[in-house]
């Protein structure tokens, strides 16, 4: 965040901003998260907000809006079409990007949903280094498959790899090879990659991944939404960046690709999302949905107001200031607990912390969803809420089986700018009194289970009667 040096105590990270307005946040008592947690069925997405103490349960469309964006929104130019508004973003699109072609979108799924439209076909395989959630929901509701081919260190909870989020290029040329270049309909890059802990992937990798697209005539597109992050880690841990602005960087990846598409609720710290295009083509074809599932294409089902907001945020992610604060935060809440000997994702990557629960509770079969019986523990003992990563938030197979994920994470997402200090140390606080008391965490199982991305509305309840001991254990060592 800053070089601001600390010459008679440890230096903390120290925020480069001033909180100017506040929402009040409560703590309600025990007895009532009890109540809450089991009327939501043990889901946390199906808390409601003011149940929350501290909302780790995801960095979308709640980063702290800066001044300067709430400012721009008094002014925004309410039309449906030809807004003076939305000009504006298309031109920082143009200027951030260095791509001639724009549209934009609701949110980042509904630009998944737009590109698995118009580029895929059923027998299609799309690789990508690693899947999120909606992109793989939405390309296999196209009917293709994805396949990942992420570096192995990328699934080592424990590492010191810098660049988790790579590619491995070995298994890029032998996909390529086996598969054929007409069965893959473009290839995706996720920049900050969301599901194994927010770990960037190189500027190295991106060249090496594109150059071997480029030969053989694939598209290829990013995923920008965590860029953010990635683009700091890429200045912070790639010594040939080290010197090279913000914006510089951005348009050196950018070069990269043929398409880039965007969470504005990540990217932007406002509400919305986009996609840019070098090609005019791919760009129409796009552009002609829009109407259809967006919005008219000088809004994309975004509030003008709100893209007034985009405008300001992405400009305000060329300041290292600004992309520095989640990472430097992460890094030091994953060492506050790593010292604690708490089981952690390392190293530190962008979005959130992530508590490795395969280690934190080794007791807990995968089919009775460890990461999300933590999640639910640390709800009950702290009022915080995090979001299951593992496999709960896997879908069943087609014969009804568990797909057992790779990896069994708590993600506790840190939004930009919302939390402070003190209220990271409460959340250390607490999860180091879960770890000493992890014995007492068991499964869960459900009671109503969807078919599709199962984590949003599935319900599910406490194999036992863990979640009482753990409370009575949390009574006797806090008192009422
Ligand atoms: C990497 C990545 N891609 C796409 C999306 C989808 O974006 P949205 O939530 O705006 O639909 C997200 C959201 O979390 C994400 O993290």
């Amino acid at each position: 965040m800053t070089n601001i040096k600390f010459v008679k105590s440890e230096p903390v990270p120290l925020e480069m901003h001033k909180v100017r307005i506040v929402q009040k946040i409560q703590l309600i008592p025990l007895e009532e998260r009890i109540e809450r947690n089991r009327e939501a069925g043990n889901n946390a997405h199906l808390l409601k907000n003011e149940d929350v103490f501290l909302d780790m349960l995801t960095d979308s469309g709640v980063n702290a809006m800066s001044d300067k964006q709430l400012a721009s929104m008094i002014s925004a130019d309410d039309a449906y079409a030809g807004s003076a508004s939305y000009y504006k973003l298309e031109e920082k699109i143009k200027e951030t990007f260095d791509m001639e072609f724009f549209v934009p979108s609701h949110q980042g799924r509904a630009c998944e949903h737009l590109l698995s439209r118009v580029f895929l076909k059923p027998d299609m395989i799309i690789p990508m280094n690693y899947h999120f959630t909606t992109t793989r929901a939405l390309i296999e509701k196209a009917g293709a498959e994805v396949e990942e081919l992420l570096i192995e260190e990328g699934m080592k909870p424990e590492s010191d790899c810098p660049f988790k989020g790579n590619f491995d290029i070995e298994k890029l040329n032998r996909f390529i090879r086996d598969t054929g270049v007409d069965r893959i309909g473009f290839l995706r890059v996720e920049a900050g990659t969301n599901l194994i802990g927010g770990q960037p992937i190189s500027m190295e990798n991106i060249h090496k991944v594109t150059g071997i697209c480029k030969e053989n005539g694939i598209k290829t597109v990013l995923d920008a939404s965590l860029l953010a992050d990635n683009l700091y880690f890429i200045k912070t841990r790639e010594e040939a960046y080290r010197e090279m602005s913000v914006l510089d960087i951005i348009k050196e990846i950018s070069a990269c690709f043929d398409m880039i598409y965007f969470s504005g609720r990540k990217l932007t710290c406002a509400r919305g999302g986009g996609m840019c295009f070098r090609d005019e083509k791919d760009y129409k074809k796009i552009r002609d949905l829009v109407p259809l599932y967006e919005g008219f294409a000088t809004y994309g089902g975004i509030s003008v107001r709100e893209i007034e907001a985009m405008t300001v945020g992405l400009e305000e992610t060329l300041d290292e200031d600004m992309i520095s604060q989640g990472p430097v935060f992460i890094e030091e809440m994953t060492k506050l607990l790593t010292d604690r000997g708490v089981p952690m994702v390392t190293p530190g990557g962008g979005l959130g912390v992530h508590l490795d629960c395969k280690r934190f509770v080794p007791h807990v079969e995968p089919k009775e969803y460890p990461g999300a019986a933590v999640a639910c523990a640390l709800y009950l003992v702290s009022g915080i809420r995090g979001t299951e990563r593992g496999t709960l938030s896997e879908d069943r197979d087609e014969q009804g089986e568990e797909v057992i994920a790779k990896m069994e994470l708590l993600r506790l997402a840190l939004p930009r700018r919302v939390f402070t200090l003190s209220q990271i140390k409460y959340a250390v606080d607490r999860i180091i009194w879960l770890y000493e008391n992890r014995d007492l965490i068991g499964g869960l199982k459900f009671t109503e289970e969807p078919e599709v991305m199962r984590f949003f509305f599935g319900k599910l309840e406490p194999i036992g009667n863990w979640q009482d001991k753990l409370t009575e254990k949390f009574k006797k060592d806090f008192g009422e």
